[in-house]
């Protein structure tokens, strides 16, 4: 049985040398394939019938049917290659092939506007020195909300609808001020930062998606004032915007910065004319970022010292500043990520 199978697999090996020259186009080539490898090629025939083999006669057999496919595989791959290397050349030989003619375009990615936008803001606050810092997006609860004196049970936790991950041990960041602590931990002052980055809440309609992105700053010495606040932030926005723009602070509460505030810029599309302006809805101003002077008590939970330093933080939403500087009118619009409107900035 043994020997018999050993002349079957000789004999294929020598059929298929034969008739190896007749591989001449890739028909033909493809049929001679399906003739001795295929699946009821001479091949599998063979190997069918080692069944009947005793253990120790098997990979005697085995060892040779392997030898016979790899070399008949070679063959046929040899064979393909010079195939389509002849009829390469042929058709260069017989100029069916115009070198002239112009490439297929290819397709460019474009940079996000939102992306754009934070690379605005990132030149500016370069600029005055300020170095970016990364933080994670997955946080613990300490980062995003305790260190940012907000304790449990504080309300502020409740108006930001936070995506947990196992429990509530670990969530995804809803703000990038975690990013103040990180960098705090492990810097002593005098520094200033910002700190772009994508952040989460569970919360999701015409003006908010569940992803978005901010960028936090933070600016730490000895005597930083109100005042210091005031001139960076003002100088931002007339950067951004224009210099005829103008900015106001009005009085706000965030659980991490004492004193607090908005800044308002005046509105782009009525130029602070303030009437029928859907954009102000007729005020004349349009709120750009939260800020303040940082909390005694963060300063506290980083061991700095608050008699010694003092600081001031702020918090811009990019989409919202997109919408402002490009004038789109949908949130939603950057994250349908269609071309057609990406292409547009
Ligand atoms: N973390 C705030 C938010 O997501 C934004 C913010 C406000 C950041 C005031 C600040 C700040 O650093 O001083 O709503």
């Amino acid at each position: 049985m043994k020997d018999s199978l050993l002349n079957s697999l000789e004999a294929l090996q020598q059929d298929f040398q034969n008739i190896l020259p007749q591989m001449t186009d890739e028909i033909r080539l493809q049929e001679i394939k399906a003739q001795f490898l295929g699946k009821k090629g001479r091949l599998t025939e063979v190997l069918k019938e080692m069944g009947r083999l005793s253990g120790e006669e098997r990979p005697q057999v085995g060892a040779k049917a392997n030898e016979v496919k790899n070399f008949i595989e070679g063959r046929v791959d040899e064979a393909l290659q010079r195939l389509k290397s002849d009829s390469l050349n042929k058709a260069l030989s017989q100029d069916l092939f115009d070198a002239t003619l112009p490439g297929r375009p290819e397709l460019r990615g474009h940079i996000h506007p939102v992306h754009q936008t934070l690379v605005m803001v990132r030149n500016i606050f370069e600029k005055l020195g300020f170095q970016t810092h990364y933080g994670p997006e997955i946080e613990d609860d300490y980062h995003n909300f305790e260190a940012l004196n907000i304790p449990v049970h504080h309300p502020a936790r409740d108006l930001q609808d936070t995506f947990y991950l196992q429990g509530k041990d670990w969530l995804l960041r809803t703000h990038t001020s975690t990013v103040q602590i990180h960098v705090m931990e492990n810097q002593k002052p005098p520094f200033r930062m910002i700190a772009p980055g994508t952040v989460y809440r569970s919360d999701s309609d015409v003006t908010h998606t569940p992803m978005f992105h901010q960028i936090e700053g933070l600016w730490i010495d000895q005597d930083t004032s109100f005042g210091d606040l005031k001139g960076v932030l003002s100088l931002f926005v007339k950067q951004m915007f224009g210099s005829t723009i103008e900015v106001r602070f009005r009085p706000s509460y965030f659980p991490f910065t004492e004193p607090s505030a908005e800044l308002d810029m005046t509105c782009l599309f009525c130029r602070g004319q303030a009437k029928a302006c859907p954009v102000c809805k007729s005020t004349g101003w349009i709120e750009v970022l939260g800020c303040g002077m940082v909390d005694p008590e963060v300063f506290r939970f980083v061991k700095y010292d608050p008699e010694k330093y003092s600081g001031f933080a702020f918090g811009i939403g990019i989409e919202r500043l997109a919408m402002l500087k490009f004038g789109i009118n949908d949130l939603r619009k950057f994250f349908e990520n269609d071309v057609r409107f990406l292409r547009q900035f």
